[in-house]
């Protein structure tokens, strides 16, 4: 087999090309990565060598380049995670998250469309999504794979719309697809501008964590690589023309969720307890914020037998210990344009 992953240069992409890589030996894996301020191949180096790898560097939106790349690699599968991802950037240029993830995701489809239509029954398109498609929860409730489509933001908006376009192509086209959504991810290898590793590195620094609004909201955690995990088993089991919902059974209120990391880094960098709660300062809210999200992830434990394998509190201990022993990867990571970035978001948001 052939597998096109894109954005496997990314957080999650990277966990998830890492895995195939691993497990697959005979299987060619093609990681597709344009290079964005969060594509990194650093993420990758201890695999960047071996024989069934390839990396391509490219843009999604570039309909002649992907056309091209479908006829020279003949793919038989696509893992599609590339995609503009942090919703406070899609609410200062929604029109880039409209371009990549929307129009890139049609443009991969018909370039598999173009190239398949001879031979549907053995190809596979599985297009990687988000639980933000289906808005907000309020205090209780869950999240299934039949909740109705209610995006609020700009990224949660692009992703609906792409999602709505892989199941368009598979009524219209027979294109054979599967969709899941997922809820946040945390771990190694992430870009600091999502909340955990930007507090990470706001700690190291002693630096305000700036807090949105009265930070009672609420997220669904899960660990990078038990997202990696539930997609190479929805790859190889899950059925052609369904959805499969992802998450940690792991719900936290921002606020206590940065307490506690606040007290395990205390403990790392040996400060005494309570000198980083000392950092939290409530900032102005995100417009459009929504305020619960929660998976139920009882389709892919009852049909895959598939559950999250490390607990919040283990996997926060072991990301923590990856941001402090990879100084080298955050610093590179923030210099530069991330400097622009984190003065425009938060220089005027008190
Ligand atoms: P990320 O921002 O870390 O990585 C995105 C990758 O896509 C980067 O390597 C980037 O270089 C690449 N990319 C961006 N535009 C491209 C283009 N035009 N052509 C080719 N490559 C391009 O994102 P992530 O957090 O790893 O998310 C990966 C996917 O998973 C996304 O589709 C996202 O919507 C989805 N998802 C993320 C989470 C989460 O918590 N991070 C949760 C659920 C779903
Ligand atoms: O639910 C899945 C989604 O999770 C993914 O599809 C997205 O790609 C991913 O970015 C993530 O979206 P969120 O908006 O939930 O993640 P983020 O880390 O940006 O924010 C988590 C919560 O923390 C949210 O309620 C906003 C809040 N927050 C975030 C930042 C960056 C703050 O209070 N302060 C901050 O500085």
């Amino acid at each position: 087999m052939t597998i096109l992953i894109t954005g496997g240069a990314g957080f999650i992409g990277s966990h998830v090309v890492r895995l195939f890589v691993n497990k697959y030996k005979n299987y060619k894996i093609c990681n597709l990565d344009l290079l964005t301020y969060a594509g990194n191949l650093e993420n990758l180096k201890d695999i960047e060598n071996e024989p069934n790898y390839h990396f391509i560097k490219g843009d999604i939106n570039d309909s002649d380049f992907i056309n091209n790349l479908f006829k020279t690699y003949q793919f038989d599968a696509v893992i599609h995670l590339a995609a503009e991802s942090h919703v406070d950037r899609s609410i200062e240029d929604p029109l880039s998250f409209v371009k990549t993830n929307v129009f890139g995701t049609v443009n991969l489809l018909n370039a598999a469309k173009k190239i398949w239509k001879e031979d549907f029954e053995r190809k596979l398109f599985y297009h990687i999504s988000t639980d933000e498609v289906y808005g907000t929860l309020g205090e209780t409730g869950l999240f299934t794979e039949t909740t109705s489509y209610d995006p609020n933001s700009p990224y949660s908006a692009s992703k609906a719309s792409s999602d709505h376009f892989v199941r368009a192509y598979g009524e219209t086209y027979g294109m054979p697809y599967i969709i899941s959504n997922c809820s946040n991810n945390y771990g190694q290898n992430q870009f600091p501008e999502k909340l955990i590793p930007l507090f990470i590195n706001n700690i190291i620094n002693n630096k305000p964590l700036p807090v949105y609004g009265d930070g009672n909201y609420t997220r669904d955690w899960l660990y990078v690589i038990d997202h990696a995990i539930a997609i190479e088993l929805i790859f190889c089991s899950g059925k052609t023309g369904e959805t499969y919902n992802i998450g940690g059974f792991n719900e936290w209120k921002n606020i206590d969720l940065v307490k506690l990391l606040c007290e395990q880094m205390d403990s790392k960098l040996n400060r005494s307890i309570g000198t980083s709660k000392k950092l939290i300062t409530y900032v102005k809210d995100r417009p459009g914020h929504d305020l619960r999200y929660a998976i139920d992830a009882s389709k892919i434990k009852n049909e895959l037998g598939w559950e999250p394998s490390v607990t919040f509190e283990e996997g926060l201990k072991k990301t923590i210990d990856w941001y402090l022993n990879n100084e080298d990867w955050l610093s590179n990571v923030t210099t530069g344009t991330y400097q622009a970035y984190y003065e425009k978001q938060y220089n005027n948001s008190k």
